[in-house]
């Protein structure tokens, strides 16, 4: 006999495909957003005998070193496009400080100089314009760009970043009603294909219940005897 169709497959089905949109969908919302440098003035370099300085910062736990080829003299402000070769200096997350500096390389084997070492949070981007600036007097003076930082943290001015968490909100509300609609679709195809087989079953052995009398009737007039389904 042909099996009951299981009225779960349809739901778990279902459930895999909205968890995988959901899914495919939160990378968007939990990556990290780019931090670039968008300007520096050195104002001080801690070299002995006036060589250029090697500057580059670092983030504490992670491998990559971004050396400031440019930044050689003091006094002088570097503003950058943001697409060079060395761009982007990290990625910050929400809720998570990086323990950043800004440092300078030194040909001696004493440790590096330091110009400032400092919490670097998407937080500190609360400016209109993505834009954060670290100053450290008599060190140097620093502008970082983070467009994508604004929409993470809620905290900056009212009027930038509720549009954006709005639009966030949407998303999701959207991605949900999607789902609700096509597990409704898939679970009332489903229920009404196995309905409309039920009725074809149905007919079917109907029909050929029918013909079994019709044969049977057959018989019956060839044997010349009364309806078989007395004797039976
Ligand atoms: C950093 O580099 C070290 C070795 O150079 C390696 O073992 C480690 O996995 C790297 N860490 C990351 C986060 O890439
Ligand atoms: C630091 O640099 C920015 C951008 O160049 C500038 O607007 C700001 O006034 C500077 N701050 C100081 C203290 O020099
Ligand atoms: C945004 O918030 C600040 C205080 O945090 C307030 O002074 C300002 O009026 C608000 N702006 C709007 C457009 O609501």
């Amino acid at each position: 006999m042909c099996r009951r169709l299981n009225p779960r497959v349809p739901h778990l089905l279902l459930s895999f495909f909205c968890s995988s949109i959901l899914l495919s969908s939160l990378p968007e919302l939990i990556t990290a957003a780019v931090v670039t440098l968008d300007s520096i003035e050195i104002y001080n370099t801690h070299e002995f005998f006036g060589s250029s300085p090697e500057v580059y910062f670092k983030c504490k736990g992670e491998n990559r070193t971004i050396y400031l080829p440019d930044v050689k003299k003091k006094h002088e402000l570097y503003i950058f496009k943001g697409e060079e070769s060395w761009q982007p200096l990290t990625e910050l997350e929400e809720k998570k400080c990086k323990r950043c500096g800004i440092y300078e390389k030194d040909s001696f084997v004493k440790p590096d100089d330091i110009f400032d070492e400092w919490e670097f949070c998407a937080s500190d981007f609360t400016s209109a314009d993505g834009k954060y600036i670290h100053f450290k007097e008599k060190e140097f003076n620093a502008t970082f760009l983070c467009p994508d930082c604004l929409p993470l943290e809620g905290v900056a001015s009212n009027h930038t970043d509720v549009p954006r968490n709005k639009e966030k909100g949407m998303h999701w509300a959207l991605v949900l009603l999607i789902c609700v609609l096509v597990t409704t679709f898939i679970v009332f195809g489903a229920v009404s294909a196995y309905k409309y087989w039920q009725k074809r079953k149905k007919q079917q052995e109907q029909a050929r219940f029918l013909k079994l009398f019709e044969e049977s009737d057959d018989i019956e007039d060839e044997l010349g005897i009364g309806p078989l389904s007395h004797v039976i």
